[in-house]
């Protein structure tokens, strides 16, 4: 067993210590392979409901079912082993009320084995993150920009640019921490509401297009690393997959047309009887 199989996964306690102290590095994982890579780099790993945009090609996260995250979270849990987990509630799983967000939370943490579930946290959302956390459900609030709310905003847009806007932004995230949530999520944002935030609760706030002023920064993972022509203007840019693939594959086609691929080292060659057929 390796020495990093050894170590211990994050809680939730680890997290909230973190507050005001070394900022939390957060990012989206949707598989196994990118968990593996990410794990040993991240404090929490989130299994994002982005996964319906980045992964499935849907025009927004509303047509995410429980079941697309219980698939996308169970290989997010088998190749990490230090990161908390968190898994994104999806549109329509928790919105009823406190009874149904329990019955699919508890699905998410039994069926997955992850440490935590984040949920999109209007005011009327508070009493029942309290529900899930006094069930044992650690929850991750998310306020600000909520995309599971496009439709009703009509589109994404930044929040808290009016005064109005910006009160009822705070008072989410004070509903939301009061209601014991361990982190919370604020997203789309401008910087002093941000820092107005972060003071005012008492969890860590985690920012995306929230500016520096939060305890930690989440981005989605394959918009870091340069996958997509168009990014939001909060992401920066750390690697370029999309030129890396695409050079990639132009190679390998030009191989294939060429019959320079496969070549020798890639062929295996008849070997006589007695001989191992493996090399
Ligand atoms: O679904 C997601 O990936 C998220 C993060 C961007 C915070 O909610």
């Amino acid at each position: 067993m390796s020495s990093h199989q050894l170590q211990a996964r994050k809680t939730v306690k680890d997290i909230a210590a973190a507050k005001s102290s070394s900022p939390l590095v957060c990012l989206t994982a949707y598989t196994a392979p990118m968990a593996e890579l990410l794990d040993p780099r991240c404090d929490i790993l989130l299994v994002g409901d982005s996964v319906g945009m980045v992964v499935h090609g849907l025009p927004s996260t509303v047509g995410v079912t429980i079941d697309m995250m219980i698939l996308h979270a169970q290989a997010v849990m088998r190749r990490s082993t230090r990161a908390l987990v968190v898994v994104d509630m999806p549109f329509g799983s928790y919105e009823s009320g406190p009874e149904q967000a329990f019955a699919n939370a508890s699905r998410l943490m039994m069926e997955t084995g992850c440490q935590g579930v984040k949920i999109e946290s209007g005011v009327y959302a508070a009493q029942t993150v309290r529900f899930l956390v006094e069930r044992g459900v650690p929850v991750m609030a998310h306020v600000g920009l909520r995309p599971q709310a496009t439709h009703v905003d009509g589109g994404f847009r930044a929040k808290g640019r009016t005064e109005e806007e910006r009160a009822r932004v705070l008072s989410e995230a004070r509903a939301a921490d009061e209601a014991g949530c361990f982190a919370m999520v604020v997203e789309g944002v401008a910087e002093d509401l941000a820092r107005e935030i972060t003071a005012a609760v008492s969890c860590p706030t985690i920012g995306i297009g929230a500016s520096a002023a939060c305890d930690g920064q989440i981005l989605v993972t394959e918009d870091l690393l340069g996958l997509f022509e168009w990014t939001p203007k909060f992401v920066r840019r750390y690697g370029d997959l999309r030129s890396a693939v695409t050079g990639a594959v132009d190679a390998y086609a030009r191989d294939v047309a060429a019959r320079s691929f496969p070549g020798p080292a890639e062929t295996y060659a008849f070997k006589p009887p007695g001989k191992s057929q493996r090399s």
